[in-house]
């Protein structure tokens, strides 16, 4: 996810405030990065890859003409366009003026773009944020004083955002959120603003957390924060207490359970200009120029092989013939294609090597490709047809958690798209409901009291049916992957024909029961046999099929869609298997043996 930072203070100290908050945010994952550095004028540098090539750029040409009381500062992660010195931040106007820096998606980009170019405003990137410093230039040529064109441009814009603008003339920086995270730091005549405290905490422990809307003004009197109708708000300043080392996992103990923590974010960013509330359609302008396929067939590894599993249902439970395949598998024995089909690789890093062999194979075959990728510019995205990016922001921990999810309602889109050209008014409504589903696991689980007792468990099953299958495989993937205990995940309906002669007093089953019908209704069948052989049993439930009644230990979810209520199960199983990992002391992040992209067949 792109960091965000923002400096009034010292003007000699300027550009290393800024440099060192850009190192404190690399944490985040970054593909470029600048700074710009405000006062009589505005002097920008900016630099595709790591902050060496923008530090070499800095001190080959201009970094010690560079001070000025004032400056922004960005890494991004690119989601408009790939990582180039063109499309990194901060974007400029024409005049060179105005400088921002922008973390998050301007949905309605297109429209001010084009309704901005047909006024002569030239552009230089394929960013979404260039919209932002061409609207405030043109308030400022209406006369607008710098902040009041801030505030006014801002209001043009849809989508989520965390802004940092600097005018050439003005020794104040401004800043506003809207769905994207935002904090204030304030120093001894110095302040602060920035996506995460890590950035300025070397600096200043004094922090203020903004809300949704809130604008603000730093300058050399100190700082102020405004509503959207411009009435000054009170806030709290909070002393930060967390040790240097918690500070890139934002106070977390590791960066995984951060990133469980993120997916409400993360799940907002994914649909963010891809469903539609009014007229209840899913739009993804990617995906404009993909055909109807005769046939899917989908390509992964590990767990995004779950999720092209889960993709595989949905597409038939549409009526779109599809399979899911591991990408490994593909090549020894391929299925059959023709021209008429699409292969999707769904990858979050996009640079697995069995799933690029298995894309590059159906695409010498003849099929249509498409990636279903978090990485902007990764290979999967540039020798695919089409890329569909799921927009997870940077995911650190080697367990995958944040990109399942997205990559789940990734393909809800993509199933939308290809089988009744997006329109489906109550899916549109439960995707747009379901960041706030998540919280909602999030806030209330006790998937740590439950893990308490099978800490001496001999080994630990997952099962279930239907869209529930593909997420028992995750469970049990996800917790064998850092609690290195043995786990296994089934079909629940495999049960009698195998697994069933491991189960036992000391082997806890987990059993993700959603929706009501026959699968769940068979798959409670299930949890009595499991129970009869004194098994002790976790149902992870929706409630609709009243499957806790028969449980140990119930782990609840909210109602939704059939769709992507089992999304909402796979949050407890990951808080399930990140418990038992720290209650035995694993390395969670770094498990043993493992490594976050396998870029070796
Ligand atoms: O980057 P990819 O999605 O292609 O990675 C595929 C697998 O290596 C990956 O999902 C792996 O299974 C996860 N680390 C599991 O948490």
């Amino acid at each position: 996810m792109c960091g965000i930072i923002g400096y009034v203070g010292d003007a000699d100290e300027t550009l290393s405030v800024l440099l060192d908050g850009l190192s404190n945010l690399e944490y985040r994952g970054y593909d470029s990065a600048g700074i710009a550095v405000g006062g009589d004028g505005l002097r920008v540098e900016k630099r595709a890859g790591e902050l060496d090539a923008l530090q070499t750029a800095l001190d080959g040409e201009t970094g010690d003409a560079i001070d000025g009381p004032v400056g922004v500062a960005h890494t991004r992660w690119s989601t408009h366009g790939p990582p180039t010195d063109e499309n990194a931040h901060p974007h400029t106007d024409e005049t060179g003026r105005v400088a921002v820096v922008h973390n998050g998606i301007i949905e309605n980009y297109r429209e001010l773009r084009d309704e901005l170019e047909a006024e002569g405003v030239a552009f230089t990137s394929e960013t979404d944020t260039e919209v932002v410093p061409h609207l405030v230039a043109r308030e400022l040529r209406a006369g607008r004083a710098p902040e009041a064109a801030v505030r006014t441009a801002t209001e043009r814009l849809a989508g989520s955002y965390a802004l940092a603008v600097v005018v050439a003339g003005t020794d104040a920086l401004f800043a506003v959120r809207h769905d994207s995270p935002l904090v204030l730091g304030v120093g001894e005549g110095e302040s602060f603003v920035a996506s995460d405290v890590p950035a300025f905490l070397e600096r200043t422990r004094d922090v203020i957390y903004l809300d949704d809307d809130e604008f603000v003004r730093l300058d050399a009197t100190g700082w102020t924060v405004t509503d959207a109708d411009g009435d000054v708000v009170d806030k709290d300043v909070r002393t930060v207490e967390w040790e240097a080392e918690q500070t890139g996992k934002s106070g977390y103990d590791h960066y995984m359970l951060k990133e469980i923590h993120e997916q409400p974010v993360s799940l907002r960013q994914c649909i963010s200009g891809r469903v539609d509330e009014l007229d209840g359609r899913v739009t993804v302008e990617e995906l404009d120029d993909l055909g109807s396929p005769e046939t899917v067939q989908f390509v992964a590894c590990g767990t995004s092989y779950h999720a092209a599993l889960y993709g595989a249902q949905l597409l038939r439970a549409a009526g779109v013939s599809a399979n899911a395949y591991y990408a490994h598998e593909y090549a020894t024995a391929p299925a059959p294609l023709s021209g008429d089909d699409l292969v999707v690789g769904i990858t979050q890093s996009g640079e697995t090597a069995d799933t690029l062999s298995a894309l590059r194979e159906a695409s010498g075959r003849g099929a249509e490709t498409l990636a279903l990728t978090n990485v902007v510019g990764s290979t999967a995205a540039r020798e695919s047809d089409h890329v569909l990016y799921i927009r997870a922001g940077p995911e650190i921990g080697v367990a995958a958690t944040k990109t399942f999810s997205s990559q789940l309602v990734g393909l809800n889109l993509l199933t939308a798209y290809l089988t009744d050209g997006g329109t489906e008014r109550r899916l549109v409504d439960e995707l747009r409901g379901v960041a706030s589903d998540v919280q909602a696991v999030l806030d209330e689980s006790t998937a740590a009291d439950v893990v308490e007792t099978f800490v001496d468990a001999d080994a630990f099953f997952f099962l279930g049916r239907g869209f529930d299958y593909p997420v028992a495989l995750e469970g049990a993937l996800k917790f064998k992957e850092i609690t290195y205990e043995h786990a296994e995940g089934f079909a629940a309906g495999e049960l009698k024909h195998g697994p069933l002669a491991l189960v036992t007093a000391d082997t806890p089953v987990f059993a993700v029961v959603t929706g009501e019908g026959e699968a769940a209704r068979k798959t409670i069948g299930n949890v009595k046999e499991v129970e009869a052989r004194d098994a002790p049993v976790v149902v992870v439930t929706d409630g609709v099929a009243d499957a806790g009644r028969y449980a140990d230990y119930v782990l609840d979810v909210p109602t939704t869609d059939e769709r992507l209520a089992p999304l909402l199960a796979n949050v407890q199983l990951q808080l399930v298997a990140y418990h038992m990992a720290a209650r035995l002391g694993r390395s969670i992040d770094k498990p043993r043996n493992l490594a976050k992209s396998v870029t070796v067949e």
